[in-house]
């Protein structure tokens, strides 16, 4: 399970704000069929909900500890991760979650001023192992982390561990409003914490390609996304994953059975799609894209007032909202 050394394992968050968009789906599907290609893979549900970790089969309830157990609570009561990640496949591995984790906001709240709630998952993750292990962080080629539709304290600690964000998006009418707002708390905790986190991808789920409204939204995004490569920002390498992920039944239905839809229809189209889109994020690591070592080492600036403005956005970075972070006003702009 050890990453091959000098191959840093690819963390990347799973984020929308958004509500039902397909982040739960897509981390699911995309880490096994991550797995199925042979590479080492933890997925970590930071959703309350939970639906991840039910995804996969487990019961939250029956659990003896979940990531809530890593992230609060005095030193003494804290459980060594390895005896909360679970196995549940091949080269697959989570780490649980439980309804519990919707306490954690405010349990850390006061930790905030000083920084140190944005990076408890961070922390934990990087404890040595037992027996002498390797990191969690070291230990896996791929870890994906699926988050709660907002973009509260828990999206923060995602982003805080993850080099990668990649953002699930049905191309619906309002799909892009929400953009500019997730696109400038990367921003922020590039600036205040995490410099080397940049923005790979787009993937569109539920897709519906044969409408005009679809291939608008489509459009819009390809205009943003290129305006930046010449950017200062996060998201100047992003590319819309190939292929957008058609809706398909059997990926609403594996769910209730605990199983990866490669198990439950492995031929159904869904499963295909997850497939070749797995295979294109592989594709489109930090090593493919031009330049990314730059961004690994730049000391981060805000966003450029000229990039490209996200179309039907509600506003662009505002410059005192760049240090909040790490003054006690997280990004908590919740909601569906
Ligand atoms: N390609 C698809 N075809 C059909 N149904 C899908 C597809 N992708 C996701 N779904 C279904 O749509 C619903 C929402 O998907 P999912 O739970 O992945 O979204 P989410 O963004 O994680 O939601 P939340 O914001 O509540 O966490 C689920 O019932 C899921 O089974
Ligand atoms: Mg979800």
């Amino acid at each position: 399970m050890v990453s091959p050394p000098g191959h840093p394992a690819r963390i990347i968050t799973l984020m929308n704000q958004k509500g039902g968009v397909g982040k739960t789906t897509s981390t699911v599907s995309l880490g096994a069929a991550i797995a199925r290609l042979g590479r080492s893979t933890l997925l970590i549900d930071l959703d309350p909900q939970a639906h991840l970790t039910l995804h996969l089969g487990l019961d939250p309830v029956a659990l003896d500890h979940t990531v809530y157990d890593l992230l609060v609570g005095p030193d003494a009561d804290r459980p060594h991760v390895d005896d909360v990640i679970q196995p549940v496949g091949k080269h697959l591995d989570v780490l649980p979650a439980h309804v519990n984790l919707a306490g954690v906001e405010s349990e850390l709240a006061p930790r905030m001023v000083t920084g140190t709630a944005q990076r408890v998952l961070m922390q934990a993750l990087s404890q040595p192992g037992a027996d002498g292990a390797a990191p969690v962080v070291e230990r896996y080629e791929f870890i994906l982390i699926d988050c709660p539709p907002s973009l509260g304290l828990l999206t923060v600690n995602a982003l805080t561990l993850a080099n990668e964000v990649l953002v699930p998006l049905q191309a619906h009418f309002l799909a892009l409003q929400g953009l500019s707002q997730l696109l400038d708390t990367v921003t922020m905790i590039r600036q205040s914490f995490n410099p080397a986190l940049r923005v790979s991808g787009v993937l569109l789920c539920m897709h519906e390609n044969q409408t005009l409204l679809a291939q608008e939204v489509i459009a819009d995004l390809g205009r943003f996304l290129d305006a930046a490569r010449d950017q200062d920002v996060p998201w100047r390498h992003a590319k819309v994953l190939e292929p957008p992920i058609r809706r398909n039944i059997k990926l609403a239905e594996c769910p209730s059975f605990g199983q990866t839809v490669f198990d439950y229809a492995p031929t159904c189209h869904g499963a295909r799609d997850y497939r070749k889109a797995a295979e294109d994020l592989i594709a489109h690591g930090p090593a493919e894209v031009a330049g990314v070592a730059s961004d690994a080492t730049v000391t981060a600036e805000p966003a450029s007032d000229d990039a490209a403005p996200v179309p039907t956005v509600e506003g662009a970075a505002d410059p005192d909202r760049l240090q909040p972070v790490a003054q006690g006003a997280a990004p908590g702009h919740g909601g569906h």
